[in-house]
């Protein structure tokens, strides 16, 4: 079958190349894609928008596409897969109302409430000066949120009374993320480990992938502003058994279960980000699309026949499903664009891509473009996410490293410390076996 992947971005890229290798697949299509889906094989670009629903729809009725993946939130949120259905197409995605529980941090903070799942204590304001009230009889630090999408940069986790009032009067007033900013939520600072727990969803069903974990900040040991994420690895060793079934069981269900009671189920990936305090976890966002850069390290493990288990899922049939994943730990580091996630220059010609490629290192690409002379240039902030496999973290983040440092353009930028408490865990772990 043909199969149309939706976004260009590193998720995009790592969703085409898993997908170009099952055996369902007869060619894969990247709308709009970018210089490494240009060059996969099995795998070619389209010059469609992510957001032109119905020029979208016209490309897969003309190349008889038979499922489409949606990778980013933005059409998620305006509602593509609603269209794709009243076309009897086959999408891979929530509903626009399903849609909601990323598209809305207010909306998914009221669900969450009325639904008793584990969050942060929070209130939701549109005047600028009932929300610098409400901040006066808070302690520090305290978490302000843009309400709607913007693109992982919205919050603002303020550690002095002049920070908070700064990201309040920008979002409320000053119009820095547009509508999205015109209502602000303002969170209780949760202390803690975060991870990223991504399932398959259909209806009340649940099927989770492996555990990961993502580094937002920009700079080395979490440090500096919030980014779309800096690097990611897979497993998380902060999800244990004990941690897993208690996210099932107070997060993952009570959710699905209660989108479902509201008369919006859940279908496609639920990606729940959880900050993880003794064994407790609570819900930081939840997105309604894989992870960027997670779904890197995570496809780099997983060993099932993803258009399979997509089908299986649109089907309704989970129960079918047995996702098998490769031993040991992936990491991915995200090489960005030096000024990301501010302005950032573009057009900086990327070399020494051409031996990256093995059988444990895989280099997804971002913000790349190829040109008139197939040369491939920067063209975004996140510009490549290089993957490195192995039997477990210490070793496949050396693995990615090594990568990373055969790849250059003038302005390239990335943190060496991508998966430093896994790395810290196992070596507190063969400490204590030598102490032994
Ligand atoms: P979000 O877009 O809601 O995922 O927030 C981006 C990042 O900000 C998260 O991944 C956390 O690192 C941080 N963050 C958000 N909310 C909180 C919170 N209530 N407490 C602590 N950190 C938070
Ligand atoms: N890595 C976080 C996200 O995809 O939102």
């Amino acid at each position: 079958m043909n199969i149309l992947i939706i976004g260009s971005g590193g998720r995009e890229h790592a969703l085409a190349w898993k997908c170009a290798q099952s055996p369902l697949a007869t060619h894969v299509y990247v709308a709009p894609g970018n210089a490494g889906t240009a060059l996969e094989s099995g795998v070619s670009n389209v010059e469609l928008n992510t957001e032109d629903t119905d020029a979208l729809i016209g490309f897969v009725r003309q190349e008889s596409v038979a499922l489409t993946i949606v990778g980013p939130e933005v059409p998620l949120v305006a509602g593509i897969c609603d269209r794709f259905q009243q076309e009897g197409l086959r999408i891979f995605g929530p509903s626009q109302a399903a849609a909601q529980l990323e598209g809305s941090k207010a909306f998914t903070k009221d669900f969450m409430a009325r639904h008793n799942i584990p969050t942060a204590a929070y209130r939701t304001f549109e005047k600028e000066q009932e929300a610098l009230d409400y901040l006066d009889s808070q302690s520090l630090p305290i978490v302000i949120k843009a309400d709607g999408l913007a693109a992982g940069k919205g919050v603002v986790v303020a550690s002095t009374r002049e920070e908070a009032t700064a990201a309040i009067t920008d979002m409320l007033s000053g119009n820095r993320f547009g509508k999205a900013g015109h209502r602000v939520v303002i969170e209780e600072f949760l202390s803690g480990e975060e991870a990223s727990f991504i399932c398959l969803v259909q209806g009340r069903q649940a099927v989770p992938l492996a555990s990961s974990q993502d580094h937002k900040a920009r700079d080395n040991g979490d440090e500096g502003p919030n980014t779309g994420g800096m690097g990611a690895y897979s497993p998380a060793p902060v999800v244990d058994t004990a941690v897993h079934e208690h996210i099932m069981k107070d997060v993952i269900y009570p959710t699905i279960e209660a989108m479902d009671e509201e008369g919006a189920p859940f279908c496609g990936f639920l990606y729940a980000g959880l900050m993880i305090d003794q064994g407790k976890a609570r819900v930081v966002e939840f997105n309604v699309r894989l992870g960027d850069p997670e779904t890197q390290p995570l496809l780099m493990r997983l060993e099932s026949d993803l258009v399979d288990t997509c089908i299986k899922v649109l089907d309704g049939n989970l129960d079918e499903i047995d996702l098998q994943w490769r031993n040991g730990s992936s990491v991915g580091v995200v090489m960005a664009s030096r000024g990301y996630p501010g302005s950032y220059p573009k057009g900086d010609t990327i070399t020494g891509l051409s031996d990256c490629e093995s059988i444990d290192s895989k280099v997804f690409h971002a913000g790349t473009t190829l040109t008139e002379n197939n040369e491939i240039v920067s063209s975004g902030g996140r510009v490549l996410c290089v993957v490195g496999l192995a039997d477990n973290v210490k070793e496949a983040q050396r693995v990615a490293y090594r990568t990373c440092s055969k790849i250059n353009w003038p302005n390239a930028y990335y943190r060496s410390d991508i998966g430093y408490r896994a790395v810290r865990r196992q070596d507190a772990a063969n400490n204590k076996e030598e102490i032994a």
